[in-house]
């Protein structure tokens, strides 16, 4: 199985350093997947009004459809996720991602954000009827030293039971037919 690892952030390094750990850990459990990171800051972002996408979008809308399974990672921009993950989402065809697994992973500034996860990005997702692992991990600034490694133990733990319960409903997905019956 194919899965995309997606770094939804556009200036920094903490998104990508939590899923470079969920990378390691998936793994560590299942060396058959086949990973990959999908950086969204080295791509050329462009709007969807319309004009005809560049090759970048078109390698992203490419490789998401593609993929058998997603690890979304986003940082939080204004208490919700970034306006260029939700563009890129809006690309992706509905019946895309169907009965595929994902898990999420975020980084904020403030403790008070995680719900993020939890009342906009999961419904999106339930949208697109992906199968996504009940866990997810919000991590926060003071989980990371300067260098970007993850120093709080606690957080550590989640991302392997992330990994673990991902695997899982990895292995549920490749049973599943993914050609929609309903037309919606
Ligand atoms: C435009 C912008 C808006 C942000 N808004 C929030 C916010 O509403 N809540 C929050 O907790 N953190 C917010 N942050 C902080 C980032 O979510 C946090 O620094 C995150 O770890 C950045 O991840 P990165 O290093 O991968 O880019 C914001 C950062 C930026 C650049």
């Amino acid at each position: 199985m194919k899965i995309l690892l997606v770094d939804g952030t556009v200036f920094g390094t903490k998104t990508g350093a939590i899923l470079r750990q969920v990378e390691r850990y998936i793994k560590e459990i299942d060396s058959t997947l086949e990973l990959e990171i999908l950086y969204f800051a080295k791509l050329k972002h462009q709007i969807l009004d319309g004009s005809p996408l560049n090759e970048d979008m078109q390698m992203m809308i490419e490789k998401i459809e593609e993929a058998d399974g997603y690890v979304f990672a986003t940082p939080i921009y204004q208490a919700s996720i970034p306006g260029v993950l939700k563009n890129a989402l809006d690309m992706i065809s509905p019946k895309a991602m169907r009965y595929k697994p994902v898990s999420i992973v975020a980084s904020g500034g403030t403790y008070q954000h995680h719900l993020v996860v939890e009342n906009q990005f999961k419904p999106i997702l339930d949208y697109f009827k992906c199968l996504v692992t009940p866990n997810y991990v919000y991590t926060h600034t003071s989980h990371f030293d300067r260098d970007d490694n993850i120093v709080e133990e606690s957080i550590h733990e989640r991302l392997r039971e992330l990994a673990q319960i991902f695997v899982q409903y990895c292995k549920l997905s490749e049973t599943l037919p993914k050609q929609p019956i309903d037309k919606h």
